[in-house]
């Protein structure tokens, strides 16, 4: 069902958000949200379900708690913030279920938004056991009228707050989720050419699935960031202290070989910025990528690789992009991540950029959003459907009632 035809007028309406964004606490213990982009994306989807006067209750989890209420991990400042973005009062319920929700859920007006405490905190939540599940969705579902799937970052988990409550109301997916799967639906089937997809990250062992995936169907691969190195040494590259992980070095060559064979043209660095130390203070210079000198690391790609890649996307008509070219978060090794998304934000192609680092990396570069078609609010669930898999709580919304 779509969400306007969902019935949510003066309902009860379940909204699972993807708010696990990243805190910082200073010595007081006070926590400042580093990155508020998913409870932005969140917000079109609550707003939407106000205006039609539903009462909107949040579902969301902050880390990964294991099942203990953990007081650094509470939703409290989250739900500050959303209320702050949504320009409305966001009442907070420090609990997950019970009597304190069930009576602040019977409180409630047309309009109202309520967050529940951190769903991690119950273990049922991401409990295997899908009969312990069911009995934290009942008690949702006890006093709830229906249920909006829009947290995009967590459909690939079959958790309670995700699959289970899913099965036991009228759904529909939110407008973020729509977003998500149109711009993935794009590039996954049948995307314009040229087709370029941009892979990082710091292992080629995290992105093995996507290759796979994707090497049958895209016209060039990028490759960067740390998983760059492996590739390297599977051409017979001596790496010096850089990421290495030997055992794919078979694998690798394989993927070679098949790009090879498919007529994809893959591009590695041709040179690397490499630094004495992993320190943004260490010791860097430029080198070829065939004279990374014994004792140095990579940590960037280099100047001429920044221009090669670019070069290669500036014909491009549809992008994907997954993971950063080197280590951005330190100054001296973030141009090459930034003259890759400056490349990617000035080419003709629909541009997509799969959640996690990448999309971190663009924000902490001040590269403005706007200038992507789409910027992947999921970590985990976007690498999966790039993987193309199919993910549990994106499969649920189409099971027949
Ligand atoms: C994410 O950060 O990718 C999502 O919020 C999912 O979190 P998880 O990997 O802890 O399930």
């Amino acid at each position: 069902m779509r969400l306007d035809d969902l019935d949510v007028t003066d309902r009860v309406v379940l909204v699972r958000s993807d708010l696990n964004v990243p805190l910082a606490a200073d010595g007081d213990g006070h926590v400042t949200i580093t990155d508020d982009g998913r409870i932005r994306a969140s917000v079109p989807t609550i707003a939407g379900l106000r205006d039609r006067g539903a009462k909107v209750v949040v579902l969301a989890h902050l880390g990964r708690p294991k099942g203990a209420a953990k007081p650094g991990l509470s939703l409290a400042p989250v739900a500050g913030r959303l209320a702050e973005l949504l320009g409305a009062p966001v009442g907070f319920v420090p609990a997950v279920t019970g009597e304190s929700v069930t009576a602040e859920v019977a409180r409630m007006s047309p309009g109202d938004v309520l967050v529940l405490e951190n769903v991690r905190f119950d273990p049922r939540e991401t409990s295997k056991d899908a009969v312990e599940r069911a009995t934290l969705a009942e008690e949702w579902a006890a006093w709830a009228q229906a249920y909006v799937s829009d947290g995009f970052g967590v459909v690939h988990r079959e958790q309670a707050s995700v699959t289970d409550i899913a099965r036991r109301l009228p759904r529909a997916a939110g407008t973020l989720v729509d977003k998500e799967m149109a711009s993935f639906a794009r590039v996954l089937s049948d995307p314009e050419r040229p087709y370029v997809v941009v892979l990082g990250g710091s292992k080629v062992s995290d992105k093995l699935a996507v290759l796979a995936n994707l090497v049958g169907n895209v016209d060039r691969l990028l490759i960067g960031g740390g998983m760059a190195f492996t590739f390297l040494a599977a051409r017979g590259l001596e790496v010096g202290n850089s990421l290495l992980e030997v055992d794919m070095i078979p694998t690798v060559q394989q993927i070679i070989k098949d790009a090879q064979e498919r007529g994809v043209d893959l591009l590695l660095p041709v040179d690397v910025v490499v630094a004495d130390a992993f320190a943004a203070d260490a010791a860097v210079k430029v080198v070829a990528a065939d004279a990374i000198p014994v004792g140095w690391m990579g940590l960037d790609i280099g100047p001429q690789t920044a221009i090669a890649y670019a070069n290669a996307l500036s014909d491009a008509r549809t992008v994907v992009w997954n993971g950063p070219m080197g280590v951005f978060e330190m100054a001296p090794f973030a141009d090459g991540t930034r003259a890759v998304a400056e490349a990617m934000a000035s080419c003709p192609a629909f541009t997509v950029v799969g959640g996690g680092d990448s999309a971190a990396a663009i924000r902490l570069l001040g590269i403005g959003e706007e200038r992507f078609d789409h910027i992947s609010t999921g970590g985990g669930a976007s690498l999966e459907l790039l993987e193309g898999r199919s993910l549990p709580g994106l499969a649920v919304l189409e099971e027949s009632a």
